[in-house]
């Protein structure tokens, strides 16, 4: 079935829009909001203000890239949610406006089942079932995706996501929002063996990321004064470890528990060096084949949207208009829709 698609993402501080022509993603425009770094993280309202200044040109952008004209496009896609609602609700108004206006469906996106079908935009796909771990500012998840729409979700944090714990602990360190990126870049630099921090004992497959944020607060609470730009880079690559440690322990028992051997990572984290350096060496030692999507494709951007939204254009499951954004939206209310 022919598909000319335009996707919207705009569920948290990245306005972004992209064109997808048979499930071939023809463009896939980011804007990301560089205002909440003088506040030290996402001001929910200021996002959302910055969202409806800029959808318009991003959607102008993303359709003069793939060079073409709004008349033609097949159906419009957007992020319901999981996100912040008043993000959520101008992508959600902007693509019902946009559908009504040239009379196409509308088709509604998990933003984490978006993260995980980023693994579906380019050759090789991971074959089904496979376990992805999906990393990003607000979730941790380890997911059993049986195919394109129909996804588990296995064990997830029980507190902070992973995202939160680098970008609240790289705060702690005098580094600028996000500092995810910035920590990961200091880390190169340092030893990881330098601090030791404990792991969390969480059952199952779930995770805890809130303990190893107090106890790095409670160690540098203790230190000298200059004892963090002194240790900066040791710091980083100590916590960083943890977490990687952390998360690579879980992903392996779920691969040992579900007898799976492809393995994804997906989400803002998924392009952390390390995180992508140990999830192909534990490949490696165990043989499993491993998918890391390209950089562009980990934090968020509507090229993920889109490939989500073939898939469901496939499926003719269209959206009704009545339909309204979650800030809190379970991958289960999408697939059993
Ligand atoms: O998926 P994403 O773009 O947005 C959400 O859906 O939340 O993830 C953003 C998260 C932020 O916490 C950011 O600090 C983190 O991904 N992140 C990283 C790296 N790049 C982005 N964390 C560690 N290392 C990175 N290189
Ligand atoms: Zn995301």
């Amino acid at each position: 079935m022919c598909a000319l698609l335009l996707a919207i993402e705009s569920s948290c501080d990245d306005t972004s829009a992209a064109v997808c022509r048979d499930g071939v993603i023809l463009s896939n425009v980011v804007a990301t909001q560089q205002l909440h770094s003088e506040y030290g993280g996402v001001v929910p309202e200021l996002a959302s203000r910055a969202h409806q200044e800029k959808i318009v040109p991003v959607v102008a952008e993303a359709l003069k890239c793939a060079a073409v004209d709004k008349k033609e496009l097949d159906a419009v896609a957007f992020t319901i949610g999981p996100g912040l609602i008043g993000s959520l609700l101008v992508g959600t108004m902007f693509s019902k406006a946009f559908a009504l206006a040239l009379d196409i469906p509308l088709i509604t996106v998990n933003h984490m089942m978006a993260h995980v079908s980023a693994h579906f935009i380019d050759a090789p796909l991971p074959q089904f079932p496979f376990l992805c771990l999906t990393v990003s500012g607000g979730h941790t998840q380890i997911v059993l995706v049986k195919d394109f729409l129909e996804m588990e979700v296995i064990g997830e944090t029980i507190d902070d996501a992973a995202g939160e714990a680098f970008d609240k602990i790289a705060k702690m360190l005098g580094l600028p929002y996000p500092g995810g990126p910035l920590l990961d870049k200091l880390a190169r630099e340092g030893n990881p063996q330098a601090f030791r921090f404990p792991e969390p004992q969480v059952r199952d497959l779930n995770f805890s990321f809130s303990g190893l944020k107090t106890s790095v607060l409670y160690f540098l609470q203790k230190q000298p004064e200059g004892f963090i730009s002194e240790h900066l880079s040791d710091l980083c690559a100590s916590v960083q470890k943890t977490i990687v440690d952390i998360l690579l322990k879980k992903l392996h028992k779920a691969a040992k528990q579900y007898g799976i051997r492809q393995i994804a990572i997906a989400g803002g984290v998924s392009a952390n060096s390390e995180l992508r350096r140990r999830v192909q060496e534990m490949g490696a030692a165990h043989q499993w084949s491993v998918y890391i999507p390209q950089f562009q494709y980990c934090t968020d951007n509507a090229a993920m949207i889109a490939i989500c939204a073939y898939h469901k254009y496939l499926k003719k499951d269209f959206a009704d208009h009545s339909i309204v954004p979650k800030a809190r939206y379970p991958i289960a209310s999408i697939s059993q829709k």
